[in-house]
């Protein structure tokens, strides 16, 4: 099918009108249909994709005015131009017609130069009013599309060559019988391995299709550091860029009749074969589109780094804590992974569960205040001395501070030594008054203080913790714990050993 010869509808109940029209119409190029009543020409213009029609006033059943009006009420028709035919000098028809949304008039006997000048100017503005429109369309599509990628950004989550999937899936051609995208388009981009790969989407039966391309479409072109954005038409074969592309596609069974690309060192996309000319406004859709996905592709990128400096600087903070305690680093480790472990038992989210894993590893970090002495005394303490340790949580949640991010950190520092029946310290909190994550925290901190040897204290078994923490030695209590975060405990304690046991120091 020749997409480039536009098609014109011609209305006429005369055949001898008709077959004049026709004549000249064919051998300047255009392709013609032909319809000898109103009713005919309505139900022609719905079927077929017409550019223009030429209507006769004067035609038994629907006249042509009629036949005008209905299709400027018709929103899918309404831009094809209409060019009526009247009797000369008929001024009141001519008003009749303008009334009825032609766009143009030819009297006759016509001039066959006058109408094929009209024709070709109204073309011309047809095809500027489509390009506008659909420029319009793109530039809704972009907006949608580029909303809908902002609110569901998940930047932890960022899947690049999904995101790419969804790029394809707004430019290319969908349907048969449109014309105006790509009817192929090919991806190349390297993997993780930096290993480049291609692949060629097409839609098949109204579903979006990839195949794996065997071809590096890099070779032949000119990659810059940076990126280009480039289109050709069938007449510019004789680029080589562009020859090189068709001869290449040719070789794996894909004529190609024109292309827009994106061309950068991250990523190369191709938009093949639409059914029309490519304009530099279809380069440009596509590079918006590609910028976009890569906007996001660094900004996701850039908050991951961000992400990672961040839980570094949790962790080093965390052990800077333990430089005074027999501890290793393993300690905050193994009790971030009792935390989320409960957490998780308990149904909490996974976000909950990450966020204490993290965060708990900073519940002592106001240890580094108590003096040493204090720390590494090998028994009892005295009252004052005991005082002076019972700090530490308020002065963990000095240290932390007010950092939003850090919120959940300092809740647990000043809340990991409360009790359940209110006799803990520093504020003697009750019950649910005491955060969720401090009680967390508060079991997973004595499960590894008894499994570990102090200064002050032998290490106990698996068996001897749990049964402190159950039932009880007097210095520990069953009410000293949240009964449901004890009652996940006793269900999952011999995931505490695997933890300890996996990270002993
Ligand atoms: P830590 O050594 O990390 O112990 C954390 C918590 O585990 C203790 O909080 C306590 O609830 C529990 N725990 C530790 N060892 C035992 C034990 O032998 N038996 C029982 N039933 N529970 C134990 P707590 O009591 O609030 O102590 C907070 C911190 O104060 C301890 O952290 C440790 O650094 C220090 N501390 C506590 N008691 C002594 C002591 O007698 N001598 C010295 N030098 N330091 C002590
Ligand atoms: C189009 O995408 O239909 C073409 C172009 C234009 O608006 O210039
Ligand atoms: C201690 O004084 O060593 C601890 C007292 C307590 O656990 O309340
Ligand atoms: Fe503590």
């Amino acid at each position: 099918m020749d997409i480039t010869r536009p098609k014109i509808l011609c209305v006429d109940d005369e055949p001898a009108n008709l077959k004049i029209l026709e004549k000249l119409l064919v051998s300047n190029g255009y392709e013609v249909l032909k319809a000898k009543d109103g009713e005919e020409a309505l139900d022609g213009i719905v079927k077929s994709m017409i550019d223009l029609v030429l209507l006769d006033v004067m035609m038994p059943k629907i006249d042509g005015f009629e036949v005008c009006r209905r299709i400027k009420r018709d929103e899918r028709l309404r831009n094809i131009p209409v060019i009526m035919l009247t009797a000369l000098s008929a001024t009141s028809d001519r008003i009749k017609g303008i009334e009825a949304g032609a766009e143009d008039f030819i009297s006759k006997p016509f001039d066959q130069g006058e109408v094929l000048a009209r024709i070709r100017m109204l073309l011309k503005m047809k095809t500027l009013n489509d390009r506008l429109n659909h420029a319009y369309d793109e530039i809704n599509m972009m907006t949608n599309f580029g909303e809908a990628s902002i609110q569901s950004f998940d930047p932890l989550n960022f899947a690049f060559f999904s995101k790419v999937d969804a790029v394809v899936e707004h430019i290319i051609r969908k349907a048969a019988g449109t014309f105006d995208e790509p009817q192929l388009v090919i991806v190349g981009a390297p993997d993780e391995w930096q290993a480049w790969q291609w692949l060629q989407y097409e839609y098949v039966s109204s579903k979006l299709n990839s195949l794996p391309l065997n071809l590096d479409l890099r070779q032949g072109l000119n990659i810059p550091a940076r990126s280009r954005t480039v289109f050709y038409n069938e007449n510019d074969r004789d680029q080589p860029e562009f020859r090189w592309f068709v001869e290449t596609l040719a070789g794996a069974g894909i004529a190609v009749a024109n292309m827009a690309c994106y061309l950068s060192k991250a990523l190369c996309i191709f938009a093949v074969n639409y059914g029309r000319d490519v304009t530099r406004h279809d380069a440009s859709v596509l590079n918006s589109f590609v910028m976009q996905t890569l906007f996001l592709k660094s900004l996701s990128g850039q908050i991951r780094e961000t992400e990672h400096a961040f839980e570094y600087t949790v962790y080093a903070l965390a052990r800077a804590s333990e430089a005074n305690d027999e501890d290793t680093g393993n300690h905050i480790l193994r009790v971030g992974e009792y935390c989320s472990a409960i957490a998780a038992g308990l149904g909490m989210p996974k976000a909950f569960a990450d966020a204490i894993c993290l965060q708990s590893t900073l519940h002592d970090v106001g240890k580094i205040h108590v003096h040493p002495d204090i720390l590494k005394k090998p028994g009892k303490l005295t009252p004052e001395e005991w005082a002076e340790m019972k700090k530490h949580t308020t002065y963990g949640a000095t240290i932390i501070g007010e950092q939003p991010r850090l919120a959940m950190a300092q809740r647990i520092s000043l809340s990991h030594h409360e009790r359940w029946d209110g006799g803990g310290y520093p504020n003697g909190l009750k019950g649910e008054h005491i955060p969720i994550e401090g009680r967390i925290l508060n079991i997973a901190d004595q499960y590894d203080a008894l499994r570990n040897r102090r200064a002050y204290k032998p290490a106990f078994d698996h068996q001897t913790t749990c049964r402190i923490i159950i039932e009880g030695d007097g210095r520990t209590l069953p009410s000293h714990f949240d009964p449901d975060v004890l009652r996940m405990f006793k269900e999952s304690h011999g995931r505490f050993e695997e933890i300890y046991e996996k990270r002993k120091d």
